[in-house]
């Protein structure tokens, strides 16, 4: 197939856009929620740039969407004081208020966000280039997200309505706020990932510090009402600009009682030291992985294909949970090579809201050239592109490379690509595959293709140590929600998933005394007369 095939449909003209999908010109954002208020910022602003191109009669130009306020270390700090007051030791409205009112707070605000959503989806597509159906996925599956979180918080909260007597102890044991919660997500799911730690950690009575992603900032505008109607002062905070004028302060602070952030794990350990009392900080990171395809000798290898191509390509492979390096016996790897060529080939190229596009522009300026180098470095250590096409560049899009035979001595090997590259690496013995798993650096997901009970089996036992989960004749992902995602090593700390978020940002805090005729009698006293929001027997339905 020409290049010229594969590039036909990433530069439309604005006419040539669909109207629901074309911008209204610029987004000028300067406003910001502080303490309650959506505020102006007079200073710096940042340009925000579009990874997608428009035709022109001078050729390709890629298109500016807008800017966003670039705030310093005093406004970070400002919000950081409103969080403060509003968490107020624990003693402010917010996390002494009941758990059936949190809950109608978050009710409100996803009545809000809701009839934001064509909004949002437009703007991630635009922000960050993830394809309509993705992006319409992100979207809702947040929002399911958010009803799940309340209704495991309805459930956690009437297991915690009983109380517990044990050797000759009384007690009731609730799960509450920690304090003032920092939240940064990452730019490839700026709104899912930011979400699942920011909602959980809201709900659960805290108060929040949120700085947007590097790139998927806009779409966070017009959620911004959204937020201030739903929740008390201070209660949310939305700061703008670069980590290290705003974030490095509210650590340094010592003032953050969570740290929740999805990114790399150098940017996590860096902020973690500015803490000057880490024992008193709880970090929630989603962390590097380089997941690998593991190709058996018994494989149905049509499927395998077909996972491949889709753990390593959906969103362009830039989802934490992509397969970042496959594994193939030298027995299969010509077979497998062709078919992955063939299924390549057959992904869409083109602008995000095309029907059927899988391919699109990478948001990360430099990206192109950084993923060029890394194919290059493998070249030079004797590995090809197997495909038609493959690294080739054109503005910000980069057509997705299969890089065989890679070995050891290369960058791919080991670097987390995150990005349309899939490095295969041949090998004569599974034990060589185990010890990649074993050294690695990362440990959060791998996918095991084949169909031998006995083979699978024992390497299900000898992995299963070395990361978070495994996948048998599947991709890696996250979801479902309901499950836990985590990883070892350094791709994350504690876990996630609708059910433990909740208890990732709160803690079990023990209220006791004699189980004695006084204590009894006092206890029972309390809850007739309602003078305790701990101590009560209220249920949820
Ligand atoms: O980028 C990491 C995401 O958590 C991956 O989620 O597997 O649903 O794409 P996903």
């Amino acid at each position: 197939m020409s290049s010229q095939h594969v590039l036909n449909d990433l530069y439309p003209s604005v006419s040539q856009i669909p109207q629901q999908y074309r911008l209204q010109g610029p987004m000028e954002q300067r406003r910001y929620l502080l303490d309650g208020e959506i505020l102006q910022w007079q200073g710096e602003v940042a340009p925000i740039n579009s990874p997608l191109c428009l035709g022109t009669d001078s050729g390709p130009e890629q298109v500016i969407l807008g800017h966003t306020p670039l705030m310093d270390s005093k406004a970070a700090l400002k919000a950081l004081d409103a969080a403060t007051n509003a968490y107020s030791l624990g003693a402010g409205e917010w996390p002494s208020m009941s758990v059936a009112e949190r809950i109608s707070h978050v009710e409100t605000f996803l009545g809000h966000m809701r009839k934001q959503r064509s909004e949002v989806v437009k703007l991630l597509m635009w922000e960050i280039g993830k394809n309509l159906k993705d992006s319409e996925k992100e979207f809702d599956r947040t929002c399911d997200y958010i009803v799940d979180t309340i209704n495991a918080l309805k459930e956690l909260d009437r297991q915690s309505s009983h109380f517990h007597i044990e050797q000759g102890t009384l007690a009731q044991i609730r799960r509450l706020s920690i304090g003032v919660v920092l939240c940064m997500g990452p730019y490839n799911y700026p709104l899912n990932e930011t979400f699942t730690t920011l909602i959980p950690a809201l709900i659960m009575g805290n108060t929040v510090v949120f700085k947007p992603a590097k790139f998927g900032v806009l779409l966070i505008t017009p959620l911004l009402e959204a937020f201030q109607k739903s929740f008390p002062k201070g209660v949310i905070n939305i700061i703008y600009g670069r980590g290290r004028d705003t974030v490095s302060s509210l650590m340094s602070s010592g003032k953050i009682d969570v740290f929740a952030f999805i990114g790399t794990n150098k940017a996590a350990s860096d902020l973690k030291k500015l803490h000057p009392k880490p024992h008193r900080l709880r970090c929630v990171l989603g962390l590097d992985a380089k997941n690998p395809g593991i190709i058996l000798p018994d494989v149905d290898l049509d499927n395998a294909v077909n996972e491949c191509v889709a753990g390593a390509l959906s969103f362009n492979g830039q989802r934490c949970t992509a397969l970042k390096i496959i594994f193939v016996p030298q027995s299969l790897q010509r077979t497998f090579i062709d078919k992955l060529e063939v299924a390549i080939a057959k992904l869409k190229v083109g602008v995000p809201w095309a029907d059927g596009v899988q391919l699109t522009p990478l948001p990360e300026p430099g990206k192109t050239d950084y993923l060029s180098n890394l194919v290059n470095d493998a070249i030079e250590h004797g590995a090809s592109i197997a495909n038609d096409n493959g690294a080739m560049i054109k503005h910000n899009y980069f057509h997705p490379a299969v890089i065989f035979p890679v070995s050891k001595e290369m960058r791919l090997y080991r670097e987390e690509q995150f990005g349309p590259v899939i490095p295969v690496v041949p090998y004569q013995e599974v034990s060589e595959v185990i010890e990649y798993v074993r050294d690695s650096n990362f440990g959060q997901q791998l996918s095991l293709f084949g169909n031998n009970p006995s083979e699978i089996g024992q390497l299900i036992d000898c992995l299963s140590n070395q990361v978070g989960r495994i996948n048998i004749n599947s991709q890696c992902q996250r979801g479902p929600d309901s499950f836990p995602f985590n990883g070892r090593k350094d791709s994350a700390e504690g876990t996630l998933s609708v059910h433990d978020a909740l208890r990732v940002f709160s803690i079990r805090t023990v209220v006791a005394t004699k189980h004695s005729t006084d204590g009894k009698s006092l206890i029972n006293n309390i809850i007739k007369i309602r003078t305790s929001s701990f101590l009560t027997t209220d249920f949820i339905f």
